[in-house]
């Protein structure tokens, strides 16, 4: 398995925008959202609960949470299996709808929006990787990183092109694109997964256990390309693991338990101006 592929010099630039791309061919941009916490907060949550199920048999996987993740910190989210944390992260996502509370993602408070809208936000805002890779088996390794750009409207060799300089990126390398899911090493796949989340070039990460599936040296590989997503592209990541190590890739850790927060750490990231953040284009310099 290689080491976590460069974002820089050796990396074809794309020459395009996504945004570019979509006005391009006629695609709409959702505006930049009114609510002032936009400007701070890539997520706030207010009193969020989830319930399952209704009367007695109901199951609440997430009470009452109270959480706002400000623009460009990478967040470790904890807890034993059930606690809720997958739950949190599909109502982040738009995923799920909440029991009750606000789920504010990019100033855009998700319950006033309408189901089309909610759709555009996901997928031009947020880039999701999924416990078990989800990809499509059928689809090649670049049709499984390109469809989310075809679906955006760019016309489909566009989409194929970014959605190579992103596998590059990721350090999956050309002998690998016209293979199928299932002919990769899951590290293979992760990574694959990850370049699907990341080919329209979203703001959020939501990642649920990213290195679960995965050994302990793939794992750190693919820790260490979360990271460089954060410091370099500034790209705000909100990760959930039950790896204690994988937790200090965060700069603050918060512990679930029955959908509660229990526990906190101060976070350490720095401030603001502090992070260099690099325009996702295709990494040229
Ligand atoms: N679709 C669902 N229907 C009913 N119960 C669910 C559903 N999804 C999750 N749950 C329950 O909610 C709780 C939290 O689940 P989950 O968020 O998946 O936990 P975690 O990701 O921390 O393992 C668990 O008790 C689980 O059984
Ligand atoms: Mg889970």
């Amino acid at each position: 398995m290689p080491a976590a592929g460069p974002w820089t010099s050796e990396i074809p630039a794309a020459h395009i925008s996504v945004g570019e791309l979509m006005a391009f061919f006629g695609r709409k941009q959702i505006p930049a959202a009114a609510d002032p916490s936009a400007r701070d907060f890539a997520v706030v949550l207010h009193g969020v609960t989830k319930l399952y199920g209704v009367g007695a048999a109901a199951v609440k996987a997430v009470a009452n949470v109270d959480l706002r993740v400000p623009n460009g910190e990478f967040l470790s989210i904890m807890g034993p299996s059930g606690c809720g944390k997958s739950t949190l992260l599909n109502l982040i996502a738009g995923l799920d709808d909440a029991s009750s509370g606000r789920v504010v993602v990019a100033g855009y408070d998700l319950a006033r929006l309408s189901d089309d809208a909610r759709s555009d936000l996901r997928l031009q805002r947020i880039g999701f990787v999924f416990q078990g890779f989800n990809l499509f088996p059928s689809f090649t390794v670049e049709e499984n990183v390109a469809w989310p750009l075809e679906f955006l409207g760019c016309r489909w060799y566009l989409a194929r092109e970014r959605a190579g300089t992103m596998l590059n990126q990721v350090g999956v390398t050309p002998g690998s694109w016209r293979r199928r899911p299932a002919e990769l090493s899951g590290g293979e796949q992760q990574r694959v997964a990850i370049a699907r989340a990341l080919v329209t070039e979203p703001q959020l990460l939501l990642a649920d256990e990213p290195t679960g599936n995965l050994d302990s040296h793939t794992g750190q590989a693919i820790l260490d390309l979360l990271r460089r997503l954060n410091t370099e592209r500034g790209v705000t990541i909100v990760m959930v693991t039950h790896n204690t190590f994988a937790a200090t890739y965060g700069h603050r850790t918060i512990e679930l338990r029955d959908g509660l927060i229990t526990h906190e750490t101060p976070s350490n990231r720095r401030e603001p101006g502090s992070v260099r953040v690099l325009p996702l284009r295709g990494g040229g310099e």
